[in-house]
Parts: structure tokens; C-alpha cells; sequence
């Protein structure tokens, strides 16, 4: 933790600023100066904060930092590969970073997380994270049926393949076919699988991924597929989505209430989506 003390312009310097950003990415958390008068002569933004302020944090990261011990939170991330052959597959562009840093920050918050993971080259040694590692919706969809009912709840980050096709061929197809005609069939919706199956101390958090629409769509899943809340993020934001580092996510629930949230590190974004679950788990 760290209680930075300085001068008012250096600290609102843009450096200084883009340093705190570095730090906090990285997990260090800080207690914010006050404002008021400092060793210049100057009045602004700079004074250390009173050490009784810095204890009662501390002791709040402490607190927080337990809060969801004892219960367990299944996690999905990263894409899913259909196969179309042994060689070849249907799949999307998805990192699993959103939904690793969502793990990490579960399991710093005390909760043992069963995280099913799509092909993915992220790997975590969290020691309170379990990760189940699968390659198609039909394996993610069994891995999450079969935890979800020893779960507190559950965080949808996978970017699931929505189709599959009907046979994977057991040979390699030639590429010399001129005429190739795959035929698909839909995958069944994993988040909704588990919102029939959610008991009322559960949570359900899903993500929708959007392009158009954006709000309708995104309020028409929390609905359909009875999550708590939805994260939407824009594939229209600069920095937003699939790859990046960063990501720029508004939260929507059932009664039409949402908040926007900066473009700001996974890692960061990860927190805010935690403490919404943890004052979820307040309210129930
Ligand atoms: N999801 C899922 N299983 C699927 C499809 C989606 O669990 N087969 C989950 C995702 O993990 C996400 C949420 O449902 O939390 C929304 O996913 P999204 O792809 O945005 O929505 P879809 O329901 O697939 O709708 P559409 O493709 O029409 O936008």
C-alpha cells in the first residue's frame, strides 16, 4: 500500500499520474493524499493522509480481502474451438484476459474459484484458483453444470462459439473440394443453462459483447438468460474488447440502472466488476 506525499503540481503531473495508473495495475493499492495545505506554502492535493485514515484502510483491505471466503465461484474464459476436422476448428478471437483477471481478483478476495477455460495461453497458479481446461462448448457447458451447484454464483466471461457443426469429420477434409458446405448447429446457451438452474443465493454476472444495439441487446440478455447484472463492453470503444489490455464496460441491471466505467487495465476493470458482486452479496 502506499501513501504518496508531495507537492500538488507533482503530484497532478501527468507522470506521477500515469505512474499511480502503473502501480495500482499491478495490484499496489493506495490511499489517496488529502487536500489542504503543504510544506510549500501551497494549498491543494498532496498532503499525506492522516495515518488514522491510512489505518482504517488497511484494515478495510483486510476486511475486503476475506470477504468472500468459504464460497466458491465458477469463472468461464477465453474462447471455445469447434471442430470441423481434426486440423481445423471454428473459433473467435478471444484472449481470456478479462476473465483471468476476473479469477485472480475473486481469489485475492478469499474465494476458491473453479475457473473453465477455453483454449487460452494464459496460464495461473493462483493457489486458490482451479482451472478446468476445455476446448468446446459442449465440454464448457458439462465442466459448469456439473460445479455450478456447489457455487455462490458464477462470471460468464467466455466468448462461447454460438454454433458447432453437426458432425466433426474423422479425416482431414481436402482442401480440393470445390464445393464445401459445412452444416451448423446452435450450441446451447450456457449462461441461460445456468440461470434456470440459479437458486436465489446464487449470482449470475454475464458479459455481452456488442455492435449495435448496444443497451437493448444487452438488457434483453439479463432478461433472457436471468443474470444479475450484465458487463457490456463496445467493440465501438477504442481499446475495448477482444486482445487489449484495457477495457471500457458499463454495467446494466434488471430495473434499467447502469454505470459507466472508464476505459481503464483488465486488471482494474476486474475490481469494479467484483465489488458489484460483493455488494450484491451484501444485499442478499
Ligand atoms: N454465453 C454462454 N453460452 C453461449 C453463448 C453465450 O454462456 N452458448 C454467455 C456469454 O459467456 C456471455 C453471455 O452469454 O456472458 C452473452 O453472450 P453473447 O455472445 O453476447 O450473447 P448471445 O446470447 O450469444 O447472443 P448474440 O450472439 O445473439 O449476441
Amino acid at each position: 500500500m502506499i501513501a504518496p506525499a508531495m507537492d500538488c503540481d507533482m503530484y497532478a503531473h501527468s507522470a506521477t499520474q500515469a505512474n499511480v495508473c502503473i502501480l495500482q495495475e499491478r495490484g499496489h493499492v493506495f490511499v489517496e493524499p488529502d487536500e489542504g495545505e503543504l510544506a510549500s506554502g501551497l494549498t491543494g492535493k498532496g498532503r499525506m493522509a492522516e495515518p488514522e485514515r491510512i489505518v482504517k484502510e488497511i484494515a478495510s483491505f483486510f476486511e475486503q480481502k476475506n470477504e468472500l471466503k468459504g464460497n466458491k465461484v465458477l469463472v468461464t474464459a477465453g474462447p471455445t474451438f469447434e471442430a470441423i476436422d481434426p486440423v481445423r476448428f471454428i473459433g473467435n478471437h478471444s484472449t481470456g484476459k478479462m476473465g483471468y483477471a476476473i479469477a485472480r481478483e475473486l481469489a485475492d478476495k478469499g474465494a476458491d474459484v473453479i475457473l473453465v477455460s477455453g483454449p487460452v495461453s494464459l496460464k495461473d497458479n493462483h493457489p486458490k484458483i482451479k482451472t478446468i481446461e476445455v476446448t468446446s462448448a459442449e465440454d464448457m457447458l458439462k465442466s459448469c453444470r456439473k460445479h455450478f451447484p456447489t457455487c455462490k454464483g458464477a462470471v460468464m466471461a467466455a466468448a462461447v462459439a454460438d454454433y458447432t457443426p453437426e458432425k466433426a469429420e474423422k479425416n482431414k477434409i481436402s482442401g480440393k473440394d470445390k464445393n464445401l458446405t459445412l452444416t451448423l448447429k446452435p450450441t446451447t446457451d450456457i449462461a441461460a443453462e445456468l440461470g434456470k438452474m440459479k437458486k436465489k443465493n446464487q449470482f449470475l454476472v454475464g458479459f455481452a459483447l456488442e455492435t449495435q444495439n448496444e443497451t437493448k441487446n444487452a438488457q434483453r440478455k439479463i432478461s433472457d438468460k436471468n443474470l444479475d447484472f450484465i458487463v457490456l463492453n463496445s467493440l465501438n470503444d477504442k481499446g475495448a474488447g477482444f486482445g487489449h489490455d484495457t477495457n471500457k464496460i458499463s454495467i446494466l441491471y434488471k430495473n434499467n440502472k447502469r454505470t459507466d466505467y472508464q476505459l481503464k487495465h483488465k486488471n482494474l476493470v476486474a475490481k469494479d466488476i467484483v465489488h458489484e458482486i460483493l455488494r450484491l452479496n451484501h444485499k442478499s
